[in-house]
């Protein structure tokens, strides 16, 4: 494909949607709230702000240069620009393929407990031991999340089959705004709860007190995952942007996108999780155990977590498709193969692993491969090592190495726009970034103990 046959996104705003798909997703929704309950709250937020601004919009910056300055695939962009710098494309390949690994199979659980509050069937039970059961027989079970999981693999292949413009750019024009109304929606709700006042201080009222080295560690770990950075989709995504969008402002929108969604994913869950009296530190269960069981306690049950969950598969799959396509049109173009090959390619490939991991939480369990089963192997690999190693790797490229008339030609227009923060941009990829990332790259590897307990 050269680059006059390859897609565009239409408008500033479609851009802005189709990246904001990406980095709204699961993260925002399922991860953020319990990762801020364990971590103090309210002064867990703004610490997680100030690294998206710091850190977060620079990198992300960065990854739309490089994709817009190409119009290649996350390989093909840095081969192009730096044949020895290609590996960090393979490193986005590589990441996007495994996260996809464990992504897809708790978005099938998203499916699935989105069908069983239609049904009825998720408001049979009451305690939270009896909701802990059900969640647990699930995941073990052999065969039924290894179904939900295909299922969500086939729907985001039918939109990647569709084409950037007609299932990318048109399914995120949907699912965006309809994302956005639930959230609104779920948020209304939540602060009309009675007690719910008390989860809404939790969440906005810092603890200094609480804030250790360590938190800025999780907030920026947090923060790269939820941005989706570090890893080839904001190059991919780039290489469809128009030469007319801003890359600044789409950077900024996209950023101030993810965070409004998490707070108020954080909105929606911690009033309700006070308003039952629940620890609002329950970890990574507390989507799927103690909201279906906080739910059961309000009249509508069934309709308010039939919407809560359809709003986690819709951010699910906005994430899953960005993800897709960067393996999908690294396929097509650096292995040749006709879309529709390189699709089912990609489509295949990702749900063996998938199912491979979900099988690894039960039937498979008994094969851990350095201690951790498939699927907690496929998160701490790609959440902990490749995205931070990748997003250092950006900082540094288009921070040092990059030719600065690329980075100027690109964030003008040619131009056609100023760029007065020239120099604040280069520090922060420069040092700023780099210098941070190595602390957490150290600190994920375990190597920080000493300093950070
Ligand atoms: N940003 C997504 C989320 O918050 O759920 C996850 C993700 C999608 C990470 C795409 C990385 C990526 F390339």
């Amino acid at each position: 494909m050269n680059r006059q046959t390859r897609a565009t996104l239409g408008g500033k705003l479609s851009a802005v949607l189709v990246a904001a798909g990406s980095s709204v997703g699961l993260g925002n929704i399922w991860r953020f709230p319990y990762v801020a309950g364990d971590n103090g709250g309210g002064a867990f937020l703004l610490i997680y702000i100030l690294c998206v601004l710091l850190l977060g919009l620079p990198i992300m910056t960065g990854e739309f240069i490089v994709g817009r300055s190409t119009h290649r695939n996350a390989v093909g962009a840095y081969r192009t620009l730096s044949p020895r710098w290609t590996l960090l494309g393979y490193n986005g390949v590589l990441a996007a393929f495994l996260i996809l690994g464990f992504y897809f199979v708790v978005s099938g659980w998203t499916l699935e407990y989105m069908i069983h509050s239609l049904t009825g069937e998720l408001a049979h039970y009451s305690t939270a031991g009896e909701y802990t059961a059900l969640f647990d027989t699930f995941v073990r079970n052999p065969w039924r999340p290894v179904l939900y999981t295909t299922l969500f693999v086939l729907l985001t292949h039918v939109i990647i089959a569709l084409g950037v413009e007609k299932g990318i750019e048109r399914s995120a024009k949907v699912l965006m705004p309809l994302l956005l109304a639930i959230l609104v929606v779920l948020s209304v709700h939540s602060l009309l709860m009675p007690g719910g006042g008390e989860g809404l201080r939790f969440f906005f009222k810092p603890d200094f007190s609480a804030v250790t080295p360590r938190t800025v560690l999780v907030a920026l770990g947090q923060a790269f995952f939820s941005l989706s950075i570090g890893i080839g989709t904001m190059v991919t995504y780039a290489s469809y942007f128009k030469a007319d969008t801003n890359l600044r402002h789409t950077a900024l929108s996209v950023t101030l996108l993810d965070s409004l969604v998490a707070i108020l994913a954080g909105v929606v869950i911690f009033p309700a999780v006070f308003s039952v009296g629940i620890a609002p530190e329950s970890g990574p269960s507390l989507v799927f155990i103690t909201l279906p069981g906080i739910f059961n306690t309000m009249p509508l049950s069934m309709v308010w977590s039939s919407i809560f969950f359809l709003l986690l598969v819709v951010a699910a799959l906005t994430s899953t498709i960005s993800l897709h396509e960067v393996l999908t049109v690294y396929f097509s173009e650096e292995w040749h193969l006709s879309r529709r090959a390189a699709a089912w390619t990609t489509t295949l490939s990702t749900a063996v692993l998938a199912a491979l991991a979900s099988l690894s939480l039960g039937a498979l369990g008994g094969y851990p491969i350095f201690g951790k089963n498939l699927f907690d192997g496929l998160d701490f690999l790609t959440a902990n090592i490749l995205l931070p190693l990748g997003g250092l790797a950006t900082s540094l490229f288009v921070g040092w190495h990059l030719d600065k008339r690329v980075i100027r030609r690109e964030m003008t227009n040619d131009g056609s726009l100023r760029f007065r923060i020239f120099g604040l941009f280069l520090f922060l990829l420069r040092y700023v970034c780099p210098a941070v990332l190595c602390l957490i790259f150290l600190d994920n590897l375990g190597l920080l103990k000493v300093f950070f307990t």
